[in-house]
């Protein structure tokens, strides 16, 4: 039977095998921030690759893009992140931490069950209208401070800016305030015009890219679940208003089953539509996709969105550029200007789409799903978790998708003499070529089996006694522990048929 994952497991695996690190440990470690370690580089990598060949290259709608995190000020003002990316925040009048007001918990609804079907917390506040936030505000009285256990004692909600800033150029005179992205999507809308100007494509299509990007988020959480520095995977795909339904729908089945095809358990994956009070003024639709970590008592939270952003920010972009001879006559200063408003026409402005066979120009609606790359590689990591008893000792194992798992390959000796490490390194010579290999020797051999379940290997090859006679080696699969027999002039053929690479 498969065992109930706790979180506690998980960090102490990827810490003890090499996954991921707290950043900056030897100072001590620097909250919210994650080093990904030999494995964990490798199983994030093939996240992004399976991604990456799903949403890119296995189709002839969609092209990437890797833009760079620093971008015009004036990007930020148009996208709304300069004015409205904020969480709002309520400080604990005893113990002066400030918590996210939507993450604040009713006293009583700790020792009550949730709701069934009651959906995870809001995962991000994009957008917020300050104003109507505030006045929405709920009353904090019957709220606990999840830092202190004081009921009821805030301080009246208040925005927090979300964006972390910086300074670019060495002069003091003409250095600028810039902005880390909150989001990659930005660096697509604004290289909209440049992909079409260079590339063949035509409406309906996408664009997509994998990057960082920074949120100085009032409240991280759970290991690598919500951090300060992250990696995003998004897709902007273009098309012309009144298809975007349709193509709502085909990216919400497509980027659920991405979940799935990756070995994500059905029961551990839904949608949860967003209300129409908590949806981004901008989007038309959104849905998110849900899996159940197990944070305290196993809860349902967002590892993506899948948005219909409606014109929104083409439209705003094109007030951007409009805003550009005002904010040099503002000496770059975003604070005291106001985005130029839409121009009548702006249906055939800069960042319009002609199409040639309808022979017509309009601003295309945009189909967001927008995925969180270490939130992803978290739940693969969950999911894949798994402990059993064999022979009376318990094995830890990930269960990972060939396609994640870091390494691919184990390729041991039996013992370190008779021949055998020179036959197991001429194969792993050949095989680390096509795959991601790793050879050991050290130790008893079924010590070495259990730390390749523990790094999610799907095989390891022996070379032992028999191997001298007849050149065949043992292939052990992870899951079940069968072995069978193989001759190694069919072993790369084998391996590359089983891990169906
Ligand atoms: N462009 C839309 C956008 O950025 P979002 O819901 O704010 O939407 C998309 O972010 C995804 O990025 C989330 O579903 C989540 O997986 C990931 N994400 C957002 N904030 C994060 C954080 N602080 N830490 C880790 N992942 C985060």
């Amino acid at each position: 039977m498969t065992k109930i994952t706790k979180l506690d497991d998980i960090v102490s695996l990827c810490k003890r095998r090499g996954f991921i690190f707290q950043s900056s440990e030897i100072y001590g470690g620097l909250a919210s921030c994650y080093d990904y370690g030999p494995l964990g580089v490798e199983l994030k990598n093939n996240v992004k690759k399976a991604w990456w060949k799903n949403v890119v290259q296995m189709r002839d709608d969609v092209v990437g893009l890797d833009c760079s995190i620093l971008m015009h000020p004036l990007v930020w003002k148009a996208s709304g992140h300069a004015d409205q990316f904020v969480d709002l925040v309520a400080e604990c009048k005893k113990c002066n931490i400030r918590t996210r007001v939507d993450h604040l918990k009713e006293k009583i609804a700790e020792t009550e069950p949730r709701p069934l079907g009651s959906g995870g917390t809001q995962e991000h506040t994009e957008h917020i209208a300050i104003d109507a936030a505030i006045a929405k505000a709920q009353d904090l009285s019957g709220k606990i401070c999840p830092n202190c256990g004081t009921v009821g004692q805030f301080t009246d909600p208040m925005p927090f800016r979300l964006m972390f800033e910086t300074q670019m150029g060495a002069n003091v005179d003409d250095s600028m305030l810039m902005y880390l992205r909150p989001e990659t999507a930005q660096g697509i809308f604004v290289n909209f015009r440049n992909v079409l100007d260079t590339t063949r494509v035509k409406i309906p299509f996408g664009i997509a890219q994998i990057g960082k990007s920074f949120r100085n988020e009032v409240t991280t959480k759970a290991f690598i679940f919500r951090t300060r520095e992250f990696e995003q995977a998004e897709l902007e795909f273009f098309c012309e208003p009144g298809t975007d339904e349709k193509w709502y729908e085909h990216w919400k089945e497509q980027r659920f089953n991405w979940y799935l095809n990756l070995g994500i358990k059905k029961e551990n994956l839904k949608f949860r539509v967003h209300e129409a009070d908590e949806l981004a003024h901008y989007a038309k639709a959104c849905v998110d996709v849900e899996y159940k970590f197990p944070f305290g008592s196993g809860d349902w939270q967002e590892l993506e969105g899948i948005a219909n952003r409606t014109d929104f920010d083409l439209r705003q972009h094109q007030r951007g550029m409009r805003t550009l001879n005002k904010w040099f006559e503002n000496d770059g200063n975003l604070n005291n200007i106001k985005l130029a408003e839409e121009a009548e026409d702006y249906q055939s402005g800069p960042l319009s789409y002609f199409d040639d066979e309808q022979r017509k120009r309009y601003i295309p609606y945009v189909i967001e799903p927008s995925a969180g790359i270490d939130r992803s590689t978290l739940a693969f990591l969950v999911d894949a978790y798994d402990e059993e008893e064999v022979r009376g000792e318990t094995r830890n194992l990930l269960r990972f998708h060939h396609a994640l798992a870091p390494i691919k390959v184990g390729i041991f000796p039996l013992v370190k003499k008779e021949g055998m490490p020179e036959v197991a390194q001429n194969i792993y010579n050949d095989l680390k070529k096509y795959f991601n290999c790793f050879y050991d020797e050290k130790g008893a051999v079924g010590r070495r089996y259990r730390r390749q379940d523990e790094a999610g290997t799907p095989f390891c090859v022996t070379v032992d006694g028999q191997t001298m006679q007849d050149n065949t080696v043992t292939v052990r699969e992870r899951d079940s522990m069968e072995q069978v027999r193989i001759s190694t002039d069919q072993l790369h053929n084998h391996l590359r048929e089983k891990l169906e690479l």
